[in-house]
């Protein structure tokens, strides 16, 4: 029987009661036993996140606190699914109650953020993009997906698909980055492989977030509101999800924010209109946290009752952390103010996606579940040091790196060096800082015989920066300095926006001074946003700057191996780095204005930083360099229906092999609507070895080079085109074609 058919069956079994249950999502409680020690966990996370209270002493107040599982709700079928979950024993447990103790055995959705590991931890989205290659993506998504079905989670609430344009936005580290081609890509690759079945039945459900333009928040200030043209909308921030429905995903979690004024998790155009009728999505929509009863916040509910109904009927299947749904459907629906038939549309989604993704065809026995497929195995942390390797960036080298055999004596510096939970990064709950390789373990594992590492405190990424004179003294000592510098986790993802792009606290200073003892200097950035570093691009003393975000479990061996020359750096950016915050949003592509900024005074730019981007879009440098030649269009005028066929040659011109990613743009010259200065259409990212040339072709549909315009309606218009082929978004071979 097919999954439709099998949800249509079992609802018409079901209570009014345990239809709503299947469309409530909720998280454990916890309540302190101990007399006289005020719990409030909220305020512990909250400080945890902002790097307040050590992450060891939550655990350890946690520990003492009691953990309601919600068994009751479970069992009288009014919870149908969890949030959050990830201790094995505790998601048994919770099964166990819904499969063998509720009326009607239903197992519950165990939903949880996986959306760069489990238990072995990849580098944040944000990083990931900046590999270019889709077979990362998919390691990443294959191991993730085993660890977590393996401890017995069923749903992902990944891959998260905001194009971030502003990196004053803290979220911009879990996005794939600026560019819609890219993430569309990126899309596809995710959802296919999280919901691919194993041979043993592993999959995870994947759902696409947050819908829609999260990223287009006001000023970059988290959950600030979004007001934002149709045309950008469809444009720039529907085409990932689109790739992601047609890629199979699930879910889609509707989005905090309000759009053009309507809250996303109560916006009927948005989820009925616009997901359904337009995209054709045939999954459920799940809210984010506490997000229905946000919309009386939002002041577009009168209450929490309100709110729900408005939901609900708005197309919003399942209420994710407020238990509106579970507290107000029943009443409202006896009350006359809401139809059943509502309520059924969204429990048969919900129970169709049950049945498709095996949830009833799985054996809920734990301990059954890992048996020789370990979580962090050695195959596991291999895989995210391989992915991790690809994700950095090199973003200035006057040739210090990769180090040389002759330097003996390395002195580390900088907290971040040793901090495994600034290395791990953020969005990260399910995996654990305690495996985390530390660049200073990486950089003495790897270091040749006779070769001596040590490391000093120095300064950390926040206000403290006592150990200057220790730096410098062990300076002295040094043949090469790497000073590492950035971020701690808290300070990008979630509630993390920062108008402030430079190195927090005083880390400037300490760099600057630093570099004063004449000994060569890498910088190496532990971060999970484009920060304004320009002061360490502009300083000669500093040679070489690696961007090493955030990378993972793995992230002080992949970065050493790079530092070293094991690995020859390949990684590109996927966000602008602007040269100030206050340039912010920054993005290549954007409209050319009337008036494009440049060394004359009337034009669009702001008069106390430089027009050009720090570093742009695609940018990144290897310990090779690639030579652009013969740039070749195959055709030059095409029409509507055909494709356009064109080729460059590239050739590895230094000494060592290493891998390029070659870009494709276009830009449509006279259009109805003013279009971007450059368009991101294809890539390609290629191996070569010193001195071999490849060429790389590319195929572009005309109908790819269309736009919305201005009545919203998808055109592909004749006319000029340009063609731009390069190692970046600025350093590109140019040609010219026509559509005709
Ligand atoms: C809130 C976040 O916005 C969302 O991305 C996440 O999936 C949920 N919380 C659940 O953790």
């Amino acid at each position: 029987m097919t999954a439709d058919r099998r949800a249509e069956e079992l609802l018409g079994r079901m209570t009014l009661k345990e239809k709503i249950g299947q469309l409530s999502q909720a998280g454990s409680t916890m309540t302190c036993t101990l007399p006289g020690f005020e719990a409030d966990i909220e305020t512990w996370v909250s400080e945890m996140l902002q790097g307040k209270l050590p992450k060891e002493e939550l655990d350890r107040r946690l520990a003492m606190c009691k953990e309601n599982l919600r068994e009751d709700e479970i069992a009288a079928g009014e919870l149908g699914n969890f949030v959050n979950l990830y201790e094995d024993e505790k998601i048994a447990a919770v099964q166990e109650v819904a499969v063998h103790k509720s009326r009607l055995g239903i197992p519950l959705f165990i939903g949880v953020d996986v959306i760069r590991g489990y238990r072995t931890m990849f580098p944040t989205p944000l990083a990931l993009s900046c590999s270019w290659d889709m077979e990362c993506v998919r390691i990443m998504a294959a191991t993730a997906k085993r660890e977590a079905y393996d401890g017995g989670v069923n749903w992902t609430f990944g891959p998260m698909l905001d194009i971030a344009r502003d990196g004053r936005w803290g979220r911009i580290v879990e996005s794939p980055g600026e560019d819609t081609y890219l993430a569309c890509r990126i899309a596809k690759v995710q959802v296919e492989e999280f919901q691919r079945e194993e041979e043993d039945g592993c999959r995870l459900m994947a759902s696409a977030k947050h819908f829609i333009a999260y990223g287009a928040v006001s000023g970059g200030q988290d959950y600030n509101t979004v007001d934002l043209s149709q045309r950008q909308l469809f444009e720039v921030y529907l085409p990932p999800f689109r790739a992601a429905i047609e890629a199979g995903a699930g879910a889609v979690m509707s989005a905090f924010h309000d759009l053009n004024g309507v809250p996303c998790t109560m916006n009927r155009w948005l989820l009925t209109d616009i997901l359904r009728k337009q995209m054709g999505f045939r999954g459920f929509v799940v809210s984010d946290a506490e997000a229905v009863k946000q919309c009386v916040t939002h002041g577009c509910a009168a209450d929490e009752r309100e709110a729900a109904r408005l939901s609900l009927e708005a197309g919003g299947d399942m209420d994710m952390s407020s238990l509106d749904y579970a507290k107000y459907l029943e009443q409202l629906v006896q009350a006359g103010e809401l139809e059943e038939a509502v309520i059924d549309e969204a429990a048969r989604r919900i129970l169709t996606k049950k049945f498709e993704f095996g949830l009833f065809d799985r054996e809920y026995t734990y301990g059954r579940l890992r048996d020789g497929q370990p979580m962090l195995s050695e195959e596991h942390r291999r895989r995210s040091l391989e992915v991790g390797k690809r994700c950095a960036v090199l973003l200035k080298n006057d040739g210090i790196l990769p180090i040389r055999s002759e330097v003996k004596k390395i002195l580390i510096v900088g907290a971040l060096a040793e901090d495994k939970q600034a290395l791990l990064g953020p969005w990260a709950f399910t995996g654990s800082a305690e495996p985390v390789a530390t660049i200073v373990g990486g950089m003495k594992k790897y270091a040749e015989e006779g070769t001596e590492v040590r490391y000093v405190r120095g300064f950390g990424a926040d206000a403290d920066c006592s150990g200057f004179e220790e730096a410098c003294e062990a300076a002295g000592w040094a043949d090469i300095v790497i000073a590492v510098a950035g971020e701690k986790e808290y300070m990008s993802g979630e509630a993390a926006s920062r108008a402030n792009l430079h190195l927090a606290g005083c880390q400037e200073r300490f760099l600057d001074g630093l570099v004063r003892m004449h000994v060569p200097t890498v910088v190496v950035l532990i971060n999970g946003r484009p920060l304004a570093v320009g002061c360490l691009q502009e300083n000669p003393g500093i040679g070489a700057i690696l961007e090493g975000w955030h990378l993972g479990t793995e992230c002080g061996n992949a970065i050493a191996e790079i530092l070293y020359g094991h690995y020859n750096p390949s990684g590109k950016l996927t966000v602008t780095f602007a040269n100030e915050g206050g340039q912010e949003p920054m993005y290549y592509n954007h409209p050319n204005t009337g008036k494009p900024g440049s060394d004359f005074k009337f034009t669009s730019k702001y008069q106390d930083v430089p027009v050009r981007p720090l570093y742009p879009f695609g940018y990144g440098l290897s310990y090779t360099t690639f030579s652009y030649g013969e740039f070749l269009v195959e055709k030059e005028r095409i029409t509507r229906e055909e494709t356009l066929k064109c080729s460059v040659k590239v050739r590895n011109a230094g000494s060592c092999a290493g891998e390029e990613t070659v870009q494709l743009y276009i830009r449509d010259v006279v259009a109805s609507c003013a279009r971007p200065v450059k368009e991101l259409k294809r890539f390609e990212k290629i191996l070569l070895q010193p001195g071999e040339e490849q060429e790389v072709r590319f195929e572009l549909p005309a109908e790819e080079m269309g736009f919305y315009d201005c009545c919203c309606k998808y055109v592909v218009e004749p006319g000029e085109f340009r063609l731009y082929a390069g190692t970046d978004s600025e350093n590109v071979l140019e040609r010219t074609f026509y559509i005709v």
